[in-house]
Order: structure tokens, then sequence, then C-alpha cells
């Protein structure tokens, strides 16, 4: 992976036996204020692993997992009474804010009218309509997530290419599909976590993002069906494409025979139409998810024509099952059911305006500038990246091009007890791959509040 540009330097500036010193004193407040909380996660434990049901909601903070009571516009409320600013916004998937009225109407309507049929109903219509003119892509089909999106987009790659290799960037991440959980060990590809398959290391290639003589290498044999994209990086901090990457992308992948697909799901956050229309990109698939239907399980791609003439019509009569078709496999039961059509209707019509991402764009660059002030105010030498609704900080002298550089500044104890600080003070702080995102529903006033708590808790870390 050569050399980095970038060194860890906050354990430099910030003290570690203050940093100790606070990690001991936030963790005990955290626990000591949430005796409901505690007391559903001991009950929970004797029926769900970690006391949660998925395992992500244990895994993703230091802490212990506090329960949901209700969420309403930028913010959530614990069983204890907490109330949170919520700049996590469940991962991106809440940009729409919580309970946004628009959807919280449709879905019940929709409720009471059923809401599976697996038959299409007309919101599908008018969604596909409104995605097609929103992200330039002429055909949708639907899923429930984004994993299964992009699983099925790599599918139709490696049947419309007749090749198996994708191409993956160090430091993405596409959702648990098994195809695409691969990380770099030095220059070898292993499987990202156990219990995956030992196919998938073989037919995948993992690059740097930004460096187009390795993207070029690793198309040069002509056997990769698919480079499956971000169009900036938003799960190993934020990494903005270099100049010239996206149309070095473009024009090897085409070069090359190369499917393209672009992954919105995170980034639809910080445009209308996504970066593919803010920067002009021209993917041969398109994924996203998440946000698109205020959360409620809604995943979509986009396609071109060509792509889109795959999903056809097997030659034969289907019989029971247990023989092969000659047909793409995507679908499932519940996929495009009536209810996550509704809701992506509602959001995508009413809450995801115009006027929204003109609106979260503007708290997006108050919430970076602030941000610089506060970290200026301490001598830190950290870096805000920012686009739209979403920044990240870095603790780096400047910003991350690619996973490895991300990661080399990043520093996980510090984060977690950032994290931790906020949470005490009602913020409740994002995850450590990602940076605070401002929703639909915050005001200025909110992003104010945050950059206050964020500078005073830097205060307390260099304090002492
Ligand atoms: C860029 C990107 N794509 C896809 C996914 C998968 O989304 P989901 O977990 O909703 O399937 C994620 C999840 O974080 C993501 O960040």
């Amino acid at each position: 992976m050569g050399c980095y540009r970038i060194a860890v330097v906050s354990r430099a500036v910030i003290d570690p036996d203050r940093i100790r010193e606070l990690e001991v004193r936030e963790n005990a407040r955290f626990v000591a204020d949430r005796p409901i909380s505690t007391a559903l996660l001991e009950r929970s434990r004797l029926t769900m692993p970690r006391g949660v049901p998925m395992s992500w909601m244990d895994d993703l903070y230091e802490h212990p997992p506090i329960f949901v009571a209700s969420g309403h516009g930028a913010t959530i409320t614990d069983v204890d009474g907490h109330e949170y600013l919520d700049m996590y916004v469940a991962d991106m998937s809440a940009f729409c804010g919580h309970a946004p009225a628009a959807v919280v109407e449709a879905v019940g309507r929709r409720m009471a009218l059923g809401n599976q049929f697996l038959m299409p109903g007309e919101d599908a219509i008018v969604v596909a309509e409104h995605l097609a003119a929103r992200y330039g892509m002429p055909k949708w089909q639907f899923t429930l997530s984004a994993t299964q999106a992009n699983t099925e987009v790599i599918r139709l790659a490696r049947a419309a290419t007749g090749r198996q290799r994708i191409v993956l960037f160090d430091g993405k991440y596409h959702g648990h599909g098994d195809a695409t959980l691969v990380v770099l060990d030095g220059d070898a590809v292993v499987p990202e976590e156990h219990g995956l398959p030992s196919w998938i290391t073989r037919d995948a290639r993992v690059i740097a993002f930004n460096e187009v003589e390795a993207l070029a290498a690793a198309l040069a044999p002509r056997d990769v069906a698919l480079v499956l994209a971000e169009p900036a990086m938003t799960n190993v901090g934020f990494i903005l494409p270099d100049p010239g990457y996206h149309e070095a992308l473009r024009r090897l992948t085409r070069d090359s025979g190369t499917l393209l697909a672009i992954d919105e799901t995170h980034t639809l956050v910080t445009a209308y139409g996504g970066l593919t229309r803010e920067f002009g990109l021209q993917p041969d698939m398109l994924t996203i998810g998440k946000s698109i239907a205020a959360g409620v399980p809604l995943g979509a791609y986009g396609m071109t024509e060509t792509i889109a003439a795959h999903i056809a019509p097997p030659h034969e009569h289907h019989v029971i099952s247990g023989v092969a078709v000659d047909q793409i496999s995507t679908g499932g039961t519940l996929f495009a059911n009536a209810l996550s059509m509704a809701a992506g209707r509602a959001a995508l019509l009413d809450v995801l305006t115009e006027d929204a991402y003109v609106r979260t764009a503007e708290l997006g660059r108050r919430m970076a500038d602030g941000l610089r002030v506060a970290i200026d105010a301490t001598g830190l030498p950290w870096t805000v990246v920012q686009h739209g609704s979403h920044a990240a900080y870095v603790f780096a002298d400047q910003p991350p091009r690619t996973g490895a550089e991300a990661r080399a500044a990043d520093d996980p104890t510090l984060r977690a007890l950032m994290r931790v600080w906020m949470a005490n003070r009602g913020v409740w702080e994002s995850g450590w791959w990602l940076g605070p995102t401002v929703s639909v529903a915050h005001t200025t006033a909110d992003v104010d509040r945050y950059v206050r708590v964020f500078g005073e808790c830097l205060a307390d870390l260099v304090a002492g």
C-alpha cells in the first residue's frame, strides 16, 4: 500500500492521560444515566446474541447500546427520556428526518388499503418515473435494501459481460452481499469477516480510490464485469474524488469493456440526483436505498436501456422448481411491496425536494465552517471534508485521498471518547466510519448546537 502522506497527529497533541481519564468518567456517566436501557439490555441478552436484534446495533458503538423510544424531526429519545440531536441519522437512512409527516400519512393510508400483494401498483410507476428524471437512468428495479440492489447489479453485469470479476475500492462498503465483502491484506484480497464463501476473493480486485494507474492495471486483463464505486467514498471517512478521476474511471471502463455502477446509497444525501447528476457521471447502473423511502425498506437500481434488455422473460415456460432457467436472477417476495413504494413516493416527491437539498447543503457548509472554527480554537491540526449535507472531520492536517490514508489518520479511541462525551450532552454523533450529516429536518439552531457541543468536547480534551 506504499507510504502514507498522513500521520496520526491527534495523540501527539492530546495528552494520552487526559484521554484515559475522560474515557473512565464519560463511560461511567453514560451507563449511570441510563438505568432503563441497562435493564433492557440485560433482559434482551437472554433471547438475542449481544442483546440486540441485529448485531450491528451493538457493534456500531463502543459504549453499550441504548434502547430508543421515538424519533421526531432531528431528534431521537431513548427509553430513559434523554433527547439527542441526531447527527448520525441512522447511517444516513434517516436523512428525511424522523417521522416526516408526508411519509407517516402515506404509510398509514397504504397500510389501511393493504400493503403486500406481489403485484404492481401505480405508486411504482410514479416512483420509477421520478427516479428516471432525477437520476438520468431510464429503467428501474426495486429491492428492499441497497445491499440487494448491489447484489442484483453485480449479477446483471456478470450476465451482460460474460465475465466474473468485479473491481472495488479499498475502504468501500456496498452492503452485506457476499461478493463485495472483501478487503486487502497487503496485496492479497481476503474475506472481510467470517462465514463468507471462498470464491469472493478470487472474483474481486480491490484497488485504491483516486489512483488512475491502479485502475488501469486492474482493468487491463479485460476480465472485469463491473467496477462498483461510490462517487465519493463515505464509509472510510469522506473522500472526495480528485479532479478528473471520474472521467478516467469512465474512459478506462469503456475501453476495457467493463460496466460501471455508481452506488449513491449514501451520497444521495449530498445533492439532488446524487453526485452522478452533480458531476455529470454516466454510469451503466446506479444504486440507491436507505433514505429514499425515509427509512422504510426500499432499495432501487437504475440502468441504461442496454442493460435493461437483459431483464427479459425466459424462453421456456416455468416448471416446478428444480431446473435451470435462462433469465437473470433477481427479485424477492417482499421487494417493491406496496408499503415501500408508497413510502418512497411520499419521501421522494414531498420530502427530498430540490429545495430540501439547497437548504441541507447550506446547513452542511455552516456545520463544516463551525467545526473548522472549533478545531482552530484548540490548535488541533485536523481537517474537515464537506460536500452538501455531509461532512467528516479527520485527525490529520490534510484530507485523505485513499482508504489507506484515511485509516492512517484515524484514532478509534479518540473517536469513541468524543462520541460518548457528546451523547452525555444530548448529541448523537455519527459512527466512526462516517461523519455527521444534516437531515432535511435539521435547523440552523440544531447545527449551531452541534458545533457548540463539538467545540466544548474539544476544549475538554485539550484541557488539564
Ligand atoms: C454505499 C453503500 N451502499 C450500500 C449499503 C447497504 O445498505 P443497506 O445496509 O441498507 O443494504 C451501504 C450501507 O451502509 C452503503 O454505505
